[in-house]
């Protein structure tokens, strides 16, 4: 092999490799660009991409503009307005400090600075461009105040990189998805993005946040936000976040923003999905538009090149703060539909209050309730006899039932029940559909987790003996304490088994021994990754769902009213505690594009 020497490299090299730093695709030229715009205060910010930015990307705003003299500095490293101290990096309110995106970029693509002085009476406009470190002398140009930048043929002199560029479609998602961001994070900016001549982006710069989100989300979503607004010590997070009932497949709509920069942090994405602990089906990511303000002392932002990321002196309290925030939000039973920035959570209110609620009990269980009071849907009561099974319809729920003509159920206000299953309600101006079991069954969850209600349990005549194996058994010593709040009573006989003496009352005969293993096998599968408070929860979700009314159990009026009752009581009511919607809304209008009556 050649005897390698070491040489420098030239500057040109130098300064390609680099330009890797800051410039890896279309995308991160617009976001540089842009963020020049913003540093110079423009109100009005026009990104236009052709071929995905591969071909060209221009940037042109109503900024304060670029001196004369100055526009062929702003292509040199380290040439900066922003920073000349280290210490100004502690009270950074600018995007850009660096001096290092316009080299970066010139020296990977063929740049054009067009620029004209805002409020310098009779000063005309320049323009520069720059072509493979060439840089041509500056001339005159036409403008208004402010300035354009385009950069084409990105790439053109590092075939390596070049090759790298994905399809033009791919590359402007990219070049779209730090645009969506900035005009979040800059609401009062109006911008827009074109593609290849057509729109796709515009959003009104009015300074609303909602309007902005409006302008990149879809409808649907927008409806289900719900305004998150939240302040202690010196830390406010303000944003949204969608109701349980939005839900997407992918973390991608959880945007964070510290110090109004947009940012990556894992730990920040953790804590919003915590908030939402047993809300949302397995899977399913929640929507989050998320400004957190600190003092910029309490975050470092330069710790990567492309300022993505940052690092808080204190991730924990960060972390805390989020899941605190979030989590207290949803349990105070909100609903969506925000109309304007100053929207006001609205408390649900799905009963029929004031209804004086007769005697009832629960059909088409297989145990047989007493019939003492409606509540008792929401009680967990004693079996009649220890090993009863068969349930006798109270004579009160029959004519319940009898009461259920269907020219009644069509009076207005009134609660229909289709299917033994969906009960189906008008209320302002929509038609909403629960579902009786979904709807329960979150009901039963949130009493069992604030201990409102004990599960009570039911001594056996002849106690059960189950054989297990050394792990179940160890399993089943350490987690003891869960099996007895969920209502068994468990004794330790001989080397590999164990006697059930007593059962959860709610259950049927044997389906204890069902559900004594479901809760072994839940233990089983998530005790290594999750601490005893989860365990539990997990538990009282498999009780609540066991207890709660079935699909195919047919509910009389009062019955009815009094799960509705308790329901506007409950909080997290959007969703079941696996995270399935307890209810889906349906507006006029949706009915009339049904019957294509629009
Ligand atoms: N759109 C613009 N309007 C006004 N001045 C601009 C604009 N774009 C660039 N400049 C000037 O050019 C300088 C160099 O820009 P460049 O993006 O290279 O560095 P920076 O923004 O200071 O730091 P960073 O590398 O972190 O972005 C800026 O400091 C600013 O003075
Ligand atoms: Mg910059």
């Amino acid at each position: 092999m050649e005897n390698r020497k070491i040489k420098i490299l030239d500057k040109i090299v130098a300064d390609q490799i680099a330009a890797g730093e800051v410039v890896s695709r279309p995308a991160s030229v617009v976001k540089e660009l842009v963020e020049n715009s913003i540093d110079a205060g423009a109100t009005k910010i026009d990104v236009d991409v052709i071929a995905g930015g591969i071909i060209s990307l221009t940037v042109s705003d109503d900024g304060e503009g670029i001196a004369p003299d100055d526009i062929p500095l702003a292509l040199l490293r380290h040439a900066t307005s922003k920073l000349s101290d280290i210490g100004d990096l502690d009270k950074l309110y600018t995007l850009g400090f660096r001096g290092e995106a316009l080299a970066s970029i010139s020296s990977v693509a063929r740049v054009k600075i067009t620029s004209q002085q805002r409020n310098i009476a009779g000063q005309s406009a320049y323009t520069l461009e720059s072509n493979g470190g060439i840089v041509s002398d500056l001339k005159k140009a036409g403008r208004a105040p402010g300035t354009t930048i385009e950069v084409s043929d990105l790439f053109y002199n590092v075939p390596a990189r070049r090759k790298f560029l994905k399809r033009e479609i791919t590359e402007f998602g990219h070049i779209a998805d730090i645009v969506e961001k900035l005009i979040f994070s800059f609401p009062e900016i109006k911008f827009s993005l074109s593609h290849n001549g057509k729109k796709v982006y515009n959003s009104p710069g009015n300074g609303s946040l909602l309007d902005a989100l409006s302008s990149v989300y879809p409808k649907d979503l927008v409806k289900k936000l719900v305004k998150i607004d939240y302040g202690i010590q010196k830390i406010t997070l303000l944003g949204y976040i969608s109701s349980p009932l939005y839900t997407v497949s992918d973390k991608s709509k959880q945007v964070f923003f510290v110090n109004r920069r947009h940012i990556y942090n894992a730990t920040l994405s953790k804590a919003l999905e915590e908030g939402y602990r047993n809300i949302l089906e397995k899977d399913r990511s929640p929507v989050g538009v998320i400004f957190i303000t600190l003092d910029p002392k309490d975050v470092d932002v330069n710790v990567h090149p492309s300022k993505r990321e940052v690092k808080f002196a204190d991730n924990t309290e960060i972390y805390s703060i989020i899941k605190a925030a979030v989590s207290s939000l949803l349990h105070s039973v909100v609903t969506e539909c925000p109309s304007s920035d100053n929207y006001q959570p609205m408390v649900q209110s799905l009963g029929n209050q004031g209804v004086q609620i007769p005697r009832a009990s629960v059909p088409g269980l297989m145990i047989e309730r007493p019939s003492d009071s409606a509540e008792n849907l929401f009680a967990f009561n004693k079996l009649s006899s220890p090993g009863s099974t068969v349930a006798s319809r109270p004579a009160e729920i029959q004519h319940a039932m009898q009461a259920l003509s269907p020219i009644e159920t069509l009076k207005k206000g009134t609660i229909v029940q289709i299917f033994n299953t969906y009960l189906i309600e008008e209320k302002d101006g929509n038609m909403t559909m629960y579902d009786q079991h979904a709807l329960h069954e979150r009901i039963l969850f949130e009493q069992l987790l604030k201990k409102d209600r004990e599960i009570s349990s039911q001594k056996l005549l002849v106690p059960e003996m189950v054989f297990l194996s050394k792990s179940e058994l160890a399993l089943l010593e350490e987690y003891l304490v869960i099996f007895k709040d969920s209502g068994f009573e468990i004794e330790f006989f001989g080397q590999d088994c164990i006697l059930i003496r007593a059962v959860p009352t709610f259950l049927t005969n044997k389906n204890y021994l069902e559900l004594f293993s479901q809760i072994i096998t839940d233990i089983l599968t998530i005790r290594k990754s999750e601490a005893i408070e989860k365990i539990t929860e997990s538990v009282l979700k498999i009780v609540a769902c066991r207890s709660a009314i079935k699909a195919g159990d047919r509910l009389s009026d009062v019955m009815i009213q009094s799960l509705f009752r308790e329901a506007a009581k409950t909080p997290n009511i959007d969703t079941c505690p696996h995270g399935r919607p307890t209810h889906v809304e349906f507006s006029q209008h949706d009915l009339e594009k049904m019957f294509h009556r629009t």
